[in-house]
Order: C-alpha cells, then sequence, then structure tokens
C-alpha cells in the first residue's frame, strides 16, 4: 500500500495542514492518520469508496491504547475516485476540524487535547500532490 510517513512533523493548535491528492479510479479507501505514532493516533481520517463493508462514508476515529475508540461516521461523501481532492486540518485541544473538498466540516473530539502532534501518514492507492503546514 503506498504511504506518505511523516514522522517529525510539528503540526500545532492553530496551524492548517492542507493535503491533496487524486484517488486511483480503483482506490477503495485512504486514510490520513494524525498523531504522535502508529499506535497513537489522535485523529484517523478513512474516506471509503467501497471498503470494510461500507460505500461512501468518511469513517474518523482515534487509535491509542491498543484499540479504536467509537467512530463518526459520516455520510455527506464529497470524492470521487480519479478526481483530485483538498482536504484541511486544524485543530484547538478541545477539537479537530476537518475541512472536505465541497467546504462541509467535520468536528472530532481531540481526545488526548495535545496542542501539538509530529506524525502523519497518508495510506492509499492515490497521488498525493500537496502536503503543507501553515
Ligand atoms: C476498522 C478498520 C480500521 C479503521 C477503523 C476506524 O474497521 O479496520 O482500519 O478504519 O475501523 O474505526
Amino acid at each position: 500500500m503506498p504511504t506518505v510517513l511523516i514522522q517529525n512533523m510539528a503540526f500545532k493548535v492553530g496551524q492548517t495542514l492542507t493535503l491533496t491528492g487524486v484517488p486511483k479510479p480503483e482506490s477503495p479507501e485512504f486514510t490520513i492518520d494524525i498523531g504522535n505514532s502508529s499506535e497513537d493516533i489522535a485523529l484517523h481520517i478513512n474516506p471509503r469508496f467501497d471498503a470494510h463493508g461500507d460505500q461512501c462514508i468518511i469513517v474518523c476515529n482515534t487509535f491509542q491504547n491498543d484499540c479504536w475508540c467509537e467512530e463518526h461516521r459520516d455520510e455527506n461523501f464529497p470524492f470521487v475516485q480519479g478526481e483530485e481532492f483538498q482536504i484541511k486540518i486544524t485543530f484547538t485541544n478541545e477539537e479537530f476540524l476537518v475541512t472536505l473538498p465541497d467546504g462541509s466540516e467535520i468536528n472530532f473530539p481531540n481526545r488526548q487535547g495535545s496542542e501539538k502532534y509530529k506524525y502523519m501518514n497518508f495510506t492509499g492507492q492515490a497521488r498525493i500532490q500537496g502536503i503543507e503546514i501553515k
């Protein structure tokens, strides 16, 4: 599975991470994880075109203490296989705000309350065109 892994990122409260990419036409899903490591994921964003028994849904979650927490599921699905998307992520110590390609937003709790995250991992059949923190 193609990945883009950043382990020494400095993503802080108030900053915005912008990710631009194009999922391959046959891509079943992709994921963006933000946290401290693969075992400590504060925010997992998983748009599923057709994966894990789901079609066209965005699943968000936290992975900590060896397990997934409670899922947030959003049926607004502004992603198209083969078409460019842009996702913007910003956060406070209380919540993440994820802006989707159609301008709609997902609020997801910052369950760990951290003000800085250093790890980002993108996984999926996709071409990543840009990752920027500002
Ligand atoms: C699981 C899936 C994980 C992750 C998790 C989110 O079913 O295997 O990759 O997406 O859901 O809750």
